[in-house]
C-alpha cells in the first residue's frame, strides 16, 4: 500500500481522561489505536492540501492524549469510481475512521454502504453531502464551513473598498463593472458564495453591472484561461473580479500579468480561502482582500471528532448543528492588514 503513514506511539495519557481514558477503563499504559483513512477529490486542490497538512499535525498532537495514530491519504483524482475503490482499500488496510472529501457530493451511497458494513464512522469534510444522504446512517458526520457567510464577507470587503476608493469605478459611471470566476458547478461553495457576495454588495448600496462569469473549477490555470477570454472581450472595462476562491483570483492576476496590465489599468481582485499564496498576494496588495477558510479549525474538529468516535463516545461537547454537522466560522482578511480579523492565532 502506498501513501504516507504516520505512526505515533503515545505514552502519557493525560488528555485522554476525557477521550482515550474513557476507552481504556483503567488509566494505564494501554493506548488507543486510531487509524484514519482519508480520500479527497483531487490532489491538485491547494486549499485541501493545506487542510490535510493541518489534519496530519492534529493527529500528531493526539500523541499527548494516549492515542497511537496512523494516517493513510488517497487522491481520487476526480473520479468517483476510484474513490469508491479507495474506500474499500482503506477499510481493508484496517482504517477505523474514514474522512471523505467526496468527488461527487450527490452520490455517496456506495461509500456509506461499505463503511456501514464494517461499522466504520465517516467524517465527510469540505464537500457537503445532501441532507438525505446524511440521514442514511447515524455514524455520518460533516465538518466544513458556511458558504453563505464567506460570500457575505467577500461582498462586504469589496463594498468597503469601493466606498472608500473612488478609483475602483475607473470609468466613473457610478457602476462597478464586474466578472465572476466560479468553482465547480454543483458545489455547495460555488453558487452560494457568488450570490451572497453580489447580494451583499448591492445591499451596501453598490450599483453593479455584471459583464461575464466563467466556471474555473477552483483551479488557477483554468481561471487564467477564462480571464484571458474575458479580457479579450471586455478589454479595460472590468473593474472588479470576484473569485469563489484564492486560486482562481490568482489565476485572474496571472492573466493580467501576462497581458502586461499594470497599476491603475488593473481591476480589484477578491478571493476566498486565505491559502498561503492568497494571503501573500493580499500582503503584497496584488489581491484586495480574501476570506479565511479556517483550515486549522476544521482539521482540529475532524481530529477531535475522530478521537471521540473511536472511543465510542458521544462527542457531545462539540458544536454540532443537527447532531451531525460542524461548521467553522470564516474570517475577513482585508487588504490593509493581510491578516484574518478576530481570529486567535
Ligand atoms: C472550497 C474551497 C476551494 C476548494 C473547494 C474544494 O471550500 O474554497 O478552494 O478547495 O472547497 O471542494
Ligand atoms: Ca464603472
Amino acid at each position: 500500500m502506498r501513501g504516507r503513514r504516520i505512526r505515533i506511539l503515545a505514552a502519557g495519557a493525560a488528555l485522554c481522561a476525557g477521550v482515550a481514558g474513557a476507552c481504556r477503563g483503567r488509566q494505564e499504559e494501554r493506548t488507543v489505536e486510531l487509524h484514519v483513512g482519508v480520500t479527497y477529490y483531487n490532489q491538485s486542490d491547494t486549499f485541501l492540501n493545506e487542510l490535510i497538512g493541518c489534519f496530519k499535525d492534529e493527529l500528531v498532537k493526539l500523541e499527548d492524549s494516549g492515542f497511537e495514530t496512523a494516517l493513510t491519504v488517497r487522491d481520487a483524482a476526480g473520479a468517483k469510481r476510484t474513490q469508491d475503490d479507495q474506500v474499500q482499500e482503506l477499510i481493508d488496510a484496517g482504517c477505523n475512521i474514514l474522512c471523505v472529501n467526496l468527488v461527487d457530493r450527490a452520490d455517496p451511497s456506495e461509500i456509506i454502504d461499505l463503511a456501514r458494513e464494517k461499522d466504520i464512522p465517516i467524517i465527510f469534510f469540505n464537500r457537503e453531502p445532501v441532507a438525505e444522504d446524511m440521514m442514511q446512517w447515524e455514524k455520518l458526520y460533516y465538518v466544513g464551513a458556511d458558504a453563505e457567510q464567506s460570500g457575505m464577507m467577500q461582498g462586504s470587503l469589496a463594498a468597503d473598498l469601493i466606498r472608500c476608493d473612488e478609483h475602483v469605478d475607473r470609468n466613473q459611471d457610478g457602476k462597478i463593472q464586474y466578472v465572476v470566476l466560479e468553482g465547480e458547478a454543483g458545489h455547495q461553495d460555488a453558487i452560494i458564495r457568488t450570490e451572497s457576495a453580489v447580494d451583499t454588495l448591492k445591499s451596501n448600496g453598490i450599483v453593479l453591472e455584471k459583464l461575464s462569469c466563467g466556471i474555473a473549477n477552483w483551479n488557477r490555470a483554468q481561471a487564467k484561461n477564462r480571464m484571458m477570454q474575458m479580457i479579450g472581450q471586455y478589454r479595460n472595462q472590468i473593474e472588479l473580479v470576484l473569485a469563489n476562491n484564492d486560486d482562481m483570483a490568482l489565476g485572474a492576476l496571472d492573466a493580467y500579468e501576462e497581458l502586461n496590465y499594470q497599476g491603475s489599468a488593473l481591476p480589484v481582485f477578491f478571493g476566498i480561502d486565505g491559502t498561503d499564496e492568497g494571503l501573500k498576494a493580499v500582503r503584497e496588495h496584488r489581491m484586495h482582500g480574501t476570506v479565511y477558510n479556517d483550515k486549522e479549525g476544521q482539521a482540529a474538529a475532524m481530529a477531535e471528532l475522530a478521537a471521540a468516535l473511536i472511543c465510542g463516545k458521544e462527542p457531545v461537547e462539540m458544536p454540532f448543528e443537527n447532531e451531525k454537522y460542524i461548521y467553522l466560522p470564516y474570517y475577513k482578511v482585508p487588504g490593509d492588514s493581510g491578516l484574518p480579523e478576530n481570529r486567535n492565532p
